[in-house]
């Protein structure tokens, strides 16, 4: 049996699971990998090999740098191990399903991108089904989420009253997205224009791709973040006395083999530009810490956004509320891996922090906040269970244990029911209205 694993740690592991998502009892087309007998990947995607840098190359260029410019920060490593632009893990391959390192909720059950569209819908009619509106995805991957909403709002009938919005740095991935999703693509070549590329969905919704949240036009949105915050960069700060230090990266002066890692942490002598600018919470407890300014900088410019133009934010990751220090980790082959080993060919990820998700959003007392709520629980609410049977009933008898087996990987807690959490973010206006009509899946 294949087994894999996904990104959640319990008690310091990762949980494993076989691998469901094989079958074909899905009312969209999904790849068949036992059929197809190959490997499992996102559409076919070429890619020129002297485009390519290998892994080897940015170990050589980390190296280079650090040697050059003293030591860094561990954010400034997982920035440059996903995302350089020539060998960054998620620049130019599929990096999901059973022959990557992971896979993610979406890609295990057609149920759970179903349910977020339900949800999507539901809060959208609350304030009003304001029209045109947009859904902007963080980081889609393999577009799988996008998928399964564009054919539950098509069921609708809502394909023309909304745009879709990819925020996806990875020039593959963004490929992916537009084959899997689109009838026509079509490349910008125009480098003032703030989309790179544009399609149109069989239904007729108008998608456009984006480097950047900031590059997203203005209007009522609903932006979705699935598994995308914990990718964003982390720094590791470490108490000293009354001061915060910075863990940072460097060369390992130690190294004489070829299987010793190329790099060791250190912890910085003194104050760095971050341990400087971190500002705890009133009796932080812990000694270590993680601290993301990037997802501080996403955070905050989805509650402005959604503040000012009107619209609603969906966060569901893997996370604590402010308990945990200590969750940097990489992924290879659906297995815990060490993150200074080989960067390039690992996920590198950490959890987030929703307590700090939380305070950045409510900065300004214009926002208000549900959960986080455990996946399991959320899921089940929106009426999974329901969804689970109509699905069981009309699939064939061989389909029907993979079928219930996906759901029960999503929902149990010792699965991903617990770990994984949903947050959701509306205008501190509605605040009223929704003490009426409560959030869907929060309550
Ligand atoms: C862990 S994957 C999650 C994929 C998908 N949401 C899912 O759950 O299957 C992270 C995604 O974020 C994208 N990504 C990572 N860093 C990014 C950044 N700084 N800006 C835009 N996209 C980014 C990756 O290319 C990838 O699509």
């Amino acid at each position: 049996m294949n087994t894999t694993w996904s990104k959640c740690i319990l008690g310091g592991l990762p949980f494993k699971w076989h691998f469901y998502r094989k079958c074909s009892y899905k009312a969209v087309r999904r790849p068949n990998i036992e059929r197809l007998g190959r490997k499992l990947t996102a559409p076919q995607v070429e890619t020129k090999q002297k485009d390519i840098q290998s892994p080897n190359d940015l170990t050589k260029q980390l190296k280079a740098k650090i040697i050059a410019t003293g030591p860094i920060t561990v954010a400034e490593y997982m920035r440059e191990v996903l995302t350089n632009p020539h060998s960054g893990y998620y620049m130019q391959r599929d990096v999901f399903g059973r022959e990557g390192d992971f896979i993610t909720s979406p890609e295990i059950s057609q149920i759970f991108g179903e349910l977020v569209a339900i949800w999507v819908l539901s809060e959208w009619r609350k304030l009003g089904s304001p029209t045109p509106f947009q859904i902007i995805e963080l980081g889609p991957g393999r577009g799988t989420l996008a998928r399964d909403i564009l054919k539950v709002l098509a069921q609708f009938k809502l394909s023309g009253q909304f745009s879709m919005h990819m925020v996806e740095i990875s020039p593959y991935l963004s490929k992916a997205q537009s084959q899997r999703l689109c009838f026509t693509t079509e490349k910008i070549a125009d480098e003032n224009s703030p989309h790179y590329q544009t399609g149109k969905t069989a239904g007729g919704t108008q998608v456009y791709w984006h480097k950047r949240l900031e590059d997203v036009p203005r209007a009522f949105s609903i932006v979705l973040a699935h598994e995308f915050l914990d990718a964003l960069p982390v720094h590791k700060l470490q108490r000293d006395g009354k001061l915060w230090k910075e863990v940072l990266i460097d060369v390992n002066p130690n190294k004489t083999k070829d299987d010793d890692l190329d790099f060791r942490y250190i912890i910085s002598q003194a104050h760095t530009p971050i341990s400087h600018l971190y500002q705890p919470i009133q009796n932080e407890r812990r000694d270590f810490l993680e601290y993301s300014l990037e997802s501080d900088r996403i955070v905050s410019m989805m509650a402005e956004r959604i503040e000012t133009d009107g619209g609603i934010g969906l966060i569901v990751d893997y996370g604590h509320f402010g308990e945990k220090s200590d969750t940097f980790r990489a992924y290879k082959n659906h297995r815990l891996h060490d993150p200074l080993r080989a960067p390039g060919t690992a996920d590198l990820t950490a959890d987030v922090d929703f307590r700090q998700v939380m305070r950045i959003a409510e900065k300004h007392g214009k926002i208000i906040c549900f959960g986080p709520v455990e996946q399991g629980s959320f899921l089940n609410k929106m009426g999974g269970e329901a969804r689970l049977e109509q699905l069981v009933t009309n699939s064939l008898p061989e389909n029907q244990e993979t079928i219930k087996s996906g759901y029960k990987m999503l929902t149990d807690p010792a699965q991903m029911g617990a770990c994984f959490k949903f947050f959701s973010i509306f205008p501190a206006v509605v605040k009223e209205h929704l003490e009426k009509f409560p959030v869907s899946g929060f309550f």
